[in-house]
């Protein structure tokens, strides 16, 4: 096998915010080399629409943790949603600098609102379109010394004498070796596991998989959120809970407000929603009728549904898979249990979100934690060592059909029957030493998949999924 090699004091493995964020605050001295497995912009937050929630413009934090703790059921971590949100107060003026422009009109900034928050506190840039805006002048704004490379696809982490020391992966078809003096997982959720998806194709769990078989603690796997409104349509798009911030309303095809009954209407937390969509028989809209200026404020929406000739006034929508709440055990600074080795991001589990995230509170996780794991970093020498993992010997049909039975369980109500039996089937696969680019991300996904397979099983207290139990009464405005 003939090998490339790159060297480099930190390997960031993604390029989505957690990963800019973290490049942004390490020292100057230091080389930082960014991974995508696709294109740098092929991210989730570059795909993110409603903004970025942040208690900048109130007197103190507080209403916006308890919004947090509420939305999540009480189930996040309090003192680490300290660290978000009071640290996130600072986040707006922070990413200004960087030249991030977030949208205002002539009472000042233009804020939005989503489920569960009970104020608006959700800064967006260019309307609907404020990951690519955030990304774009964050991404812009990295130094010398950092440096993204593309179509790398991290096969495996590499160890030496119990420390994470680099990398071994692909560049396009060929071998890469990246000797790095700390690893840093930036590679985002889970969803493109399923196409029925709001996340990009090329996040498919892979930093759960590369952590996992170096030893690293996972946790809470099997809390996975789906969002209540991607559009019905035959290709999945996600339609912003701000419209509902604006005044949109979910309906049935007679016009009944199918959330009349909760004290926050269609801005109910998520989890809550999602179920409620999920559990009703026939189509649900959402009617814009109340939400002014829409073209305006919604500018990717508007194009959208232009697109694929829907009327912006009823648009037909339903949940999907949007965000992993579980993930690689870290502490308030991103450093895994094992030495070397960090996460941040949606792959990390930080603590903040609990069993159901607060709606933007994503891209502010990201921006807190990438600059505190850029403060507590250490690189230690790098060190030359290869990894011995083997990919599943499989044609692209198989694969193709192992991801269609991914599709039916890893849904909303994972069906027991459907895990148990996908985790029998991938079981039995033969592995080779003879890995391809291909043969390697199919394992990285089925072995994502399998985890998270395990994760819903192995829960005890299953009950967690059933959000049945969580009736309008937990929830107050
Ligand atoms: C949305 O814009 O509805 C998604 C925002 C989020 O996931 O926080």
């Amino acid at each position: 096998m003939s090998l490339q090699i790159e060297k480099t004091d930190i390997l960031i493995i993604g390029t989505g915010l957690a990963a800019v964020a973290t490049a942004l605050h390490v020292p100057s001295s230091l080389s930082v080399l960014l991974v995508s497995k696709g294109e740098a912009t092929s991210t989730n937050s570059d795909l993110a629409q409603g903004g970025i929630a942040s208690s900048y413009l109130e007197e103190t934090s507080e209403a916006h943790k308890e919004d947090t703790m509420l939305a999540s059921n009480q189930t996040s971590c309090s003192e680490r949603v300290d660290i978000l949100v009071e640290e996130g107060r600072r986040a707006i003026e922070e990413m200004e600098r960087f030249g991030v422009r977030f949208d205002r009109d002539e009472d000042g900034y233009a804020l939005g609102r989503e489920g569960a928050h009970r104020l608006h506190r959700i800064f967006h840039a260019g309307g609907d379109e404020t990951g690519r805006h955030v990304m774009r002048h964050l991404r812009q704004s990295l130094p010398d010394n950092v440096n993204i490379l593309e179509h790398v696809l991290v096969h495996d982490l590499v160890m030496k004498e119990g420390r994470v020391v680099g990398a071994m992966a692909f560049q396009k078809e060929k071998w890469l070796h990246i000797e790095a003096g700390a690893v840093v997982l930036a590679t985002g959720g889970i969803g493109g596991l399923v196409d029925w998806t709001s996340n990009a194709q090329t996040v498919t769990g892979d930093g759960l998989v590369l952590a996992n078989r170096c030893g690293a603690k996972l946790t809470n796997l099997q809390r996975i959120q789906f969002h209540p409104t991607l559009l019905a349509t035959e290709e999945p798009h996600l339609v912003t809970e701000a419209l509902r911030g604006a005044g949109a309303k979910l309906v049935d095809p007679y016009g009944n407000d199918v959330m009349a009954h909760h004290p926050l209407g269609s801005l109910a937390p998520r989890d809550v929603v999602a179920r409620v969509l999920t559990d009703r028989v026939g189509p649900i809209f959402l009617d814009t009728i109340g939400v002014t200026r829409l073209r305006e404020r919604f500018p990717k929406l508007a194009s959208t549904c232009d697109k694929l000739g829907i009327d912006l006034r009823q648009i037909p929508v339903r949940p999907g898979l949007h965000f992993h709440m579980g993930g690689i055990e870290v502490d308030d600074a991103g450093r895994t249990d094992v030495d070397g080795l960090y996460a941040v991001g949606e792959v990390a589990e930080a603590g903040v979100h609990g069993t159901n995230r607060l709606a933007s509170n994503s891209l502010l996780e990201c921006w807190v934690f990438g600059k505190r794991v850029a403060e507590a970093i250490q690189v230690k020498g790098r060190g030359f060592a290869t990894s011995d993992v083997m990919a599943y010997d499989i044609s692209p049909d198989t694969f193709r059909a192992l991801r269609h039975q991914i599709g039916k369980w890893l849904t909303i109500s994972p069906n027991h029957d459907e895990i148990k039996c996908f985790l029998q089937n991938t079981q039995t696969l033969t592995m080779t030493k003879h890995v391809t680019r291909q043969l390697s991300e199919q394992t990285l996904q089925l072995d994502a998949a399998r985890l998270i397979a395990q994760s819903i099983l192995e829960m005890e207290r299953y009950d967690e999924h059933d959000l049945s139990t969580r009736t309008a009464t937990t929830v107050s405005d």
